[in-house]
C-alpha cells in the first residue's frame, strides 16, 4: 500500500490504496495544513516538498516541475505536491524551511 512518511512533522504517516490523488491532496485530506498558494495549479512552487526517500515511487514530472526545474527553482529532491502522485511503496518528505507554517510545530 502506498504510503507517505512526514518526517519533519513526527513522522506523520499517510496509508492510502488511492494513486490517482496527489500528494497534497492525500496530505490536506489527512489533516495537516501544507502551503499551495496558487490553490494547487502548479503556478507557484509553494507546495514543493524535499524527499528523502521514494522518489522513483512517483510519477513522472509534469511540463509545470519541468518549467521550475529548468529555473532551477525546483532542486534534483523537490517536486511539486500539487503535481505528483504517489504509485506505489513509501515516500519519505519533509517541509522545507521556507514554507513552514507558524502555527505548526515541526520536529526538526
Ligand atoms: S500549490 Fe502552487 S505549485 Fe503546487
Amino acid at each position: 500500500m502506498p504510503r507517505i512518511i512526514i518526517q519533519n512533522l513526527e513522522n506523520f504517516t499517510i496509508d492510502s490504496e488511492n494513486t490517482d490523488r496527489k500528494v497534497i491532496e492525500l496530505i490536506h485530506e489527512n489533516g495537516i495544513d501544507w502551503m499551495h498558494a496558487c490553490g494547487k495549479k502548479g503556478r507557484c512552487t509553494t507546495c514543493k516538498m524535499i524527499i528523502l526517500e521514494g522518489q522513483e515511487n512517483l510519477s513522472p514530472e509534469t511540463d509545470r516541475e519541468l518549467f521550475y526545474r529548468n529555473q532551477n527553482r525546483l532542486k534534483p529532491d523537490e517536486r511539486l505536491c500539487c503535481q505528483a502522485n504517489l504509485l506505489k511503496n513509501t515516500l519519505t518528505i519533509k517541509v522545507a524551511e521556507i514554507n513552514k507554517f507558524p502555527h505548526l510545530k515541526y520536529s526538526d
